[in-house]
């Protein structure tokens, strides 16, 4: 089993500047028109010769390191995405109950934006790096501020992530393939699909991951995570993708590409998330094969490194792809080749709109009914509505639903909501309206006191 190895603690960065090189025949080249570039030229960046095969090539930073022009030299040349080493965490914009703070998070989003990069979300609900308000509440208070806080972010940033890590490190190292113990984990078993309900609703755009370390190959921890994503698959809970933390020691396990493979079979993207990789004989080969197997899994959609140079890593053996003087190590040029001699299949289109209804609608008329299947803890609860057409296809519907007094919706998701309380009408949008005879689809809210107990009633058009 990999351990993860490194020393938290403040990133050093030692300024240099970085000597571009210049392609001194390049002009006497291009002015000769007989020389045609080669049809399949290597890419000279890690960003072009991921974008290849259609996927990111990325990195972690800190909003501080964009003030330094040689590391924003490597960044922005190198790198088409970004992630927040430590910016979105819990602790860094929600210090206090429900006072936010955005200012390094939304200066990395700009940069991105301004240097056509992506951003992956990092991370919306850990037991680590939670501010000391929330590590000292339990229960449904806990509970009720996760999701406040994964709908305010999420929402502060909606339609600006590319992949949001919802919830980071749940499961437990060791044998057992469970849960690991947490504050988060005492609030009930179902805390981690509350919090991917509520990110979907909070942000329908983004792609929302499941994010943990020690999974680098088929074990027992992989494998609970894998039983995790296949139920949440099966229930309809809203799961895109599957992040491989992978820092890495020095040897790597011989079924990572295997294990990646078989994530993606059960119908989600799987990413290389924090890539480092202990210094040493190794390193460049252990690097080249995570790249190989990334791209030899057409979900596997890009990978990042958990920074960009040796210097400002959170580990202290010099695990990246640049040294500490910012130059190319060994190991960055076995993912450049590795990125360049495999063009890989492109992974299919990553995004979760759905496809706009083309076909003439069916005939209207026919009847419904609805079931509502309810999770609910002290003080809050989330509710899933299957609408199913009876014997005639629909192509519209609204379902009603009694609440009980004191309780609220704060989100809801593939339906539009009446109102908030008391008796709430949820009809369809644009894309789930229409259901085949005896077909079926699913909608979901959530919200604070108890969840609905009468049965709801269903009317078709
Ligand atoms: C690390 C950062 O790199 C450090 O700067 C910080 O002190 C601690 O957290 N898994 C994760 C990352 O998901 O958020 C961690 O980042 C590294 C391990």
């Amino acid at each position: 089993m990999k351990n993860r190895t490194g020393t938290a603690g403040t990133p050093r960065i030692r300024p240099r500047t970085v000597v571009l090189a210049v392609a001194a025949g390049a002009a006497l080249l291009a002015s000769t028109a007989l020389i045609a570039p080669a049809a399949n030229a290597a890419a000279s960046t890690l960003r072009a010769a991921a974008a290849q095969s259609g996927r990111y090539f990325g990195a972690a930073a800190n909003s501080f390191q964009l003030s330094n022009t040689s590391f924003t030299t490597i960044l922005n040349r190198e790198f088409n995405s970004i992630v927040a080493e430590n910016e979105m965490k819990w602790d860094a914009t929600e210090p206090q109950q429900n006072t936010f703070n955005f200012t390094g998070g939304d200066r990395l989003v700009a940069h991105a934006r301004a240097n056509g990069m992506s951003v992956r979300g990092h991370t919306l609900v850990w037991h680590a790096q939670q501010p000391g308000w929330a590590q000292n509440l339990s229960g449904s208070a806990l509970r009720n501020a996760m999701v406040n806080h994964i709908n305010r972010v999420a929402g502060h940033f909606r339609g600006q992530i590319h992949s949001w890590d919802v919830v980071n490190e749940a499961f437990a190292d060791g044998g057992s393939g469970g849960r690991r113990d947490s504050n988060l984990q005492r609030t009930g078993n179902d805390w981690i699909e509350v919090a991917f309900r509520t990110a979907r609703a909070a942000d329908p755009n983004a792609r929302l991951c499941y994010n943990d370390y020690n999974t680098d190959g088929i074990n027992a921890k992989s494998t609970g995570i894998y039983n995790m994503v296949r139920d949440f698959k099966s229930r309809g809970v809203p799961i895109d993708c599957v992040g491989f933390q992978s820092h890495l020691g020095t040897t790597l396990a011989s079924d990572y590409q295997a294990n990646l493979q078989r994530f993606a079979d059960l119908g989600v993207d799987v990413q290389i998330t924090e890539l480092d990789v202990a210094e040493g004989a190794n390193q460049a080969s252990i690097y080249e094969r995570v790249t190989r197997a990334c791209l030899a899994v057409a979900r596997c959609t890009g990978i990042t490194t958990w920074g960009v140079w040796d210097a400002a890593s959170w580990r202290s053996d010099n695990p990246l792809l640049f040294d500490r003087n910012g130059n190319k190590k060994a190991a960055y040029n076995s993912v450049l080749n590795a990125l360049n001699s495999v063009s890989g299949p492109t992974p299919p289109p990553t995004t979760t709109a759905p496809p706009p209804v083309t076909s003439t609608p069916p005939p209207g008329g026919g009847a419904c009914s609805a079931s509502v299947s309810l999770n609910s803890w002290n003080g809050g609860f989330v509710a899933t509505v299957r609408v199913t057409a009876g014997n005639a296809a629909i192509r519209g519907w609204t379902v009603r639903i009694a609440l009980p007094g004191g309780t609220a919706v704060t989100g809801t998701w593939n339906a539009q909501a009446s109102g908030s309380s008391g008796t709430v009408n949820f009809s369809n949008v644009s894309y789930n309206g229409q259901i085949s005879a005896g077909g079926n689809t699913e909608f979901g809210f959530q919200g604070t006191g108890s969840g609905p107990s009468g049965t709801p009633t269903c009317t078709a058009s």
